[in-house]
């Protein structure tokens, strides 16, 4: 059986990619991923505030963005954590492209244009293998259009890939007015992946104490839905590779990213919530599929079902709607 898969130009083994996480924080975890049968790892990212560490700069931007959004405040780390973390990275790079064979991709979180995109190349030096890019920006700003919030990502994407060599990665929010028209931007801006979709955690409120409660909430399968819909559109419309993060929990959800024309897919709830072991299930599951449908390779099965190769296409994007909905059947017992 050939597993094999092409992401930004690296060949990888098998379409599992750990997907930026605590776990790779650790060397021994790392080298477990390696060992499980991952094909590539994303590192944690890098957050832009750990970049600009010099504590002038920093404090002006906390204090610029929490003039409008206080509770910003109370989510950062505490200004001395920033320190030393862009160095404390690099080395980290360097330990665990020693210690694994496999691909290492470094990962940079920001969104203002002061300067931490030009890190990149420093990440390059350390010896990650490509990079991705991560966007992590809420558009909760009013008087700032959606094309404005658009030519962030498209800055310093040109920013990072004026820096490197390695191929760059843009993760993505699903948030976009038009995603199709944002994807191909940022692939004609020279994306060698879009990584779909980057899950925003959404703070909640606590009554009791006022507060807000930042907590992460691991995916759940059906999660996978929307960046399923996404990579079937995107198929064949960019040159960029495609990889499937959110909601990937089994075998199933792999098989299907690939059919919707996915180059990889990424782990990291399941691997948190079920352990590392759960990549050698995920395999098993996965081969014992594609032998028992005599599928030979990954090649084979990816986009067969892209919204391209689909006789309906239009099922990808209003049809199921309608139909859906309308197919819906109250049952007795949520008739109130
Ligand atoms: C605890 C935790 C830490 C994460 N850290 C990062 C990170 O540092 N950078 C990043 O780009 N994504 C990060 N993510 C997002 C994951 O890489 C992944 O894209 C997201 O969880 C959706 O995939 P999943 O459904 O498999 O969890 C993190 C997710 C979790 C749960």
């Amino acid at each position: 059986m050939d597993l094999k898969t092409t992401y930004m130009g690296m060949e990888l083994k098998n379409p599992l990619v750990a997907s930026a996480s605590p776990l790779s924080r650790d060397l021994d975890s790392v080298k477990r991923l390696e060992d499980a049968g991952i094909a590539a790892i994303v590192l944690f990212s890098l957050f832009e505030e750990e970049i600009l560490h010099e504590q002038e700069s920093l404090h002006h931007y906390l204090t610029r963005e929490t003039d409008h959004y206080p509770e910003h405040l109370t989510f950062y780390p505490d200004v001395e954590d920033f320190h030393q973390q862009a160095d404390r990275y690099l080395e980290h790079i360097r330990r665990v492209k020693e210690s694994v064979t496999i691909p290492v991709i470094g990962s940079l979180n920001g969104i203002s244009d002061k300067g931490w995109s030009d890190f990149a190349g420093s990440i390059q030096q350390a010896g990650a293998d490509a990079i991705e890019l991560n966007v992590y920006y809420v558009a909760a700003d009013p008087v700032r259009s959606g094309s404005e919030i658009e030519q962030i990502y498209l800055r310093n994407l040109r920013t990072v890939k004026k820096t490197v060599s390695i191929p760059v990665a843009m993760k993505l929010s699903p948030f976009f007015s038009s995603m199709a028209h944002m994807a191909v931007q940022l692939d004609k801006a020279g994306a060698d992946a879009l990584v779909l979709f980057n899950r925003f955690y959404q703070p909640d409120i606590l009554p009791d104490t006022l507060e807000l409660s930042p907590s992460i909430v691991l995916s759940e399968p059906h999660e996978g839905r929307l960046p399923l819909r996404w990579i079937a559109i995107l198929h064949g419309n960019v040159r960029a590779s495609l990889a499937a993060t959110t909601g990937i929990h089994t075998a199933g959800d792999v098989i299907k990213m690939i059919m919707a024309g996915a180059d990889a897919t990424m782990l990291c709830s399941t691997l948190l919530k079920y352990g590392i072991g759960r990549i050698e299930q995920i395999m098993k599951n996965l081969l014992e599929w594609m032998e028992g449908r005599e599928y030979e390779s990954v090649e084979q099965m990816r986009g067969i079902m892209s919204h391209k190769r689909l006789e309906n296409p239009y099922a990808f994007i209003r049809a199921n709607y309608v139909k859906t909905l309308k197919a819906y059947r109250v049952k007795s017992s949520e008739a109130w």
